[in-house]
C-alpha cells in the first residue's frame, strides 16, 4: 500500500490526466468549429494520450492494493473551462496547462524520493521524461501559431501538418 499523502497525490493525478483529456477536447472541439480539422485532429491525439496516461496512474495505484476516489472532472478543470478568441489563444492554454502538469509530477516524484518510495519514483520517471517533450511541444506550436496566426496560406499549411499526428 501507498503512503496516503502519496496514494492522495497519485489519485489527485489520475483525475487530473483525464480531466486533461477533456481538456484538450474542448479546444478539438474549438478547432472543429472554426474548421481546421487538422488541429482538432492533433488536440484529440493529444487527448487519447492523456486517457493513457490516466490509465498507468489508475492501474498503479490498484496494482499497489489501494482503491481511487473519482471526483468530479468540472472541479479539475477549474478556470480552466473557457471559450477561446483566436487561434493562438487554446495554444497559450497547452502552453500553460503542460506547465501546470509538469509542476504537479515533479511534486510527486519529490514527496516519493522523500518517502524512499522507490517504485513510484521509478513509475514516474517517464512522466518526468515525457513532460519534457510535451512543454517543448506546446511551446513550439504555440510560437508557430503566432507566427501564421494572420496568414491564411500559413493556417491552412500548418492545419495539413497537424492533419498527419499520430
Ligand atoms: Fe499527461
Ligand atoms: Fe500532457
Amino acid at each position: 500500500m501507498l503512503s496516503p499523502k502519496l496514494k492522495s497525490l497519485l489519485e489527485t493525478q489520475y483525475n487530473k490526466e483525464l480531466a486533461s483529456g477533456y481538456f484538450y477536447m474542448q479546444i478539438a472541439e474549438f478547432y472543429d468549429r472554426i474548421n481546421l480539422p487538422g488541429f482538432a485532429h492533433f488536440f484529440k491525439k493529444q487527448a487519447e494520450e492523456e486517457n493513457d496516461h490516466a490509465m498507468k496512474f489508475y492501474q498503479y495505484i490498484v496494482d499497489r492494493g489501494d482503491r481511487i476516489i473519482f471526483q468530479p472532472i468540472s472541479v479539475l478543470l477549474g478556470t480552466e473551462f473557457k471559450d477561446f478568441q483566436g487561434i493562438t489563444d487554446p495554444m497559450v492554454a497547452f502552453v500553460e496547462h503542460e506547465r501546470k502538469v509538469t509542476d504537479a509530477i515533479e511534486m510527486l516524484s519529490t514527496e516519493a524520493k522523500i518517502e524512499n518510495d522507490n517504485r513510484t519514483y521509478a513509475f514516474l520517471h517517464e512522466f518526468n521524461i515525457e513532460q519534457v517533450e510535451e512543454v517543448m511541444m506546446a511551446e513550439e506550436m504555440l510560437s508557430k501559431t503566432s507566427l501564421i496566426k494572420d496568414d491564411g496560406a500559413g493556417i491552412l499549411i500548418y492545419d495539413l501538418e497537424l492533419a498527419k499526428a499520430e
